[in-house]
């Protein structure tokens, strides 16, 4: 008997299925961050197909943080009207939303060469003066760089309550701010927040309770964290898989299981292509099981999530508590719709990742680049 599409709960946020679109950067929003009626007609038409949980693409708590022109932002109050136009609009249809809350750390510098933007630096935890191409566009941050960026996470999620989202998710996965900080490649910190694991660790904690200070402690708080980096010399599962351990500790209410710093191709990192076999789809699910083994607060699968017996099989051994998808609901917004309905055939992505290589990543806004149907 399936569980899949029964009521449960992550904290006090009620779901009405175990179906989560993970978090999916659009290129939807204006100039400024802010949100557009293409992005609402977008979010609608996917809390119209029936998932439970949308968690929304990266969208920046402080101006710090951006690394593209076109992704959200929540940094000032000016956000809160057209945020709360979507979640209106998400509610209506059934679903739930919480917003994914996202600093860029290093990764910013990209976007500042890209401009030519010379008076203001990319903060990283280390400047580690290896990387030629960037070493002129970021520094190492102080502690006082440290501390207003906690206190604008807290802040955001001030604003994304007042929006109406059910939950925030802090990003804490891929390359960005808190994987930065975790790698020991990346974190080279001879102060507090570097060193030891506990230290490696501060900016999570200290982020956490920040926000639950300012929202209360039944406000939902999130993270997608990664586990292991795909470089040598990074992070490696046997210490992620203790620091999960301590994100339960701490009191985040679920834990979405990804990869932390990519390596050099997309093997290596959390968008695996050509997911054409059972055996490519669910990338992440050894990790998963054994992080649930550990934890005592919910935990999310993402990563190569294609075909309904698998994500029925992986919910029934209880490999994890609730499937999170992202490239599927690209092709197929109405995907859990139709699995519900009884049609249970794979989704019909391929992963061949045209929808970052030949639409996001050119300024175009997210469609899937090959739908022939
Ligand atoms: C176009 C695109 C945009 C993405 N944007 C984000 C994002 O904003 N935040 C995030 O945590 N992950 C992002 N991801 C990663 C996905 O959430 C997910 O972890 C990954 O694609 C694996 O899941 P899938 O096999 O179901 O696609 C993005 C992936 C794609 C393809």
């Amino acid at each position: 008997m399936s569980t899949l599409f029964d009521q449960t709960r992550i904290g006090s946020l009620e779901l009405k299925n175990r179906f989560v679109r993970s978090a999916t950067y659009d290129a939807l929003a204006d100039a400024e961050g802010k949100v557009t009626e293409n992005q609402i007609n977008f979010y609608t038409k996917l809390a119209n197909g029936g998932v439970g949980l949308i968690l929304t693409g990266i969208t920046n708590v402080i101006p710090s943080g951006k690394i593209t022109m076109d992704h959200n932002s929540i940094h000032s109050d000016d956000y809160v009207q057209g945020l709360k136009q979507l979640t209106t609009s998400v509610h209506q249809k059934g679903a739930k939303i919480a917003v994914q809350l996202f600093h860029a750390g290093k990764d910013r510098a990209g976007l500042l060469k890209a401009l030519n933007i010379t008076d203001e630096k990319a903060l990283a935890p280390s400047f580690l003066n290896n990387d030629t191409e960037y070493n002129e566009y970021y520094r190492s941050m102080t502690e006082n760089d440290i501390l207003k960026i906690i206190q604008a996470f807290g802040d955001a999620a001030v604003r994304a309550k007042e929006a109406g989202f059910d939950a925030v998710q802090i990003h804490g996965a891929h390359s960005y701010l808190f994987s930065q900080f975790l790698s020991p490649l990346t974190n080279q910190r001879i102060d507090n927040w570097g060193g030891s694991l506990e230290n490696r660790l501060r900016i999570h904690h200290e982020t956490l309770k920040d926000i639950k200070e300012k929202v209360g402690e039944d406000y939902p708080v999130l993270i997608k964290f990664g586990i292991y980096d795909g470089l040598p010399g990074g992070l490696k599962f046997s210490e992620g898989k203790k620091a999960a351990q301590y994100l339960a500790e701490f009191g985040f209410d679920a834990i979405e299981v990804s990869n932390g710093l990519r390596g050099d191709d997309y093997e290596e990192s959390e968008f695996k292509a050509k997911i054409d076999c059972p055996e490519r789809e669910a990338y992440f699910r050894n990790y998963c099981r054994e992080i649930k083994s550990l934890v005592n607060i919910p935990v999310l699968m993402v990563g190569g999530l294609r075909s309904f017996e698998l994500i029925n099989d992986i919910i029934k051994k209880k490999d994890a508590d609730y499937v999170s998808l992202c490239r599927p609901f690209i092709r197929e917004p109405d995907i859990v719709n139709r699995w519900e309905s009884g049609n249970s055939r794979k989704s019909k992505c391929i992963s061949c990742n045209k929808c970052i290589d030949d639409i996001v990543m050119q300024g175009k806004q997210l469609c899937c680049a090959i739908i022939d149907d």
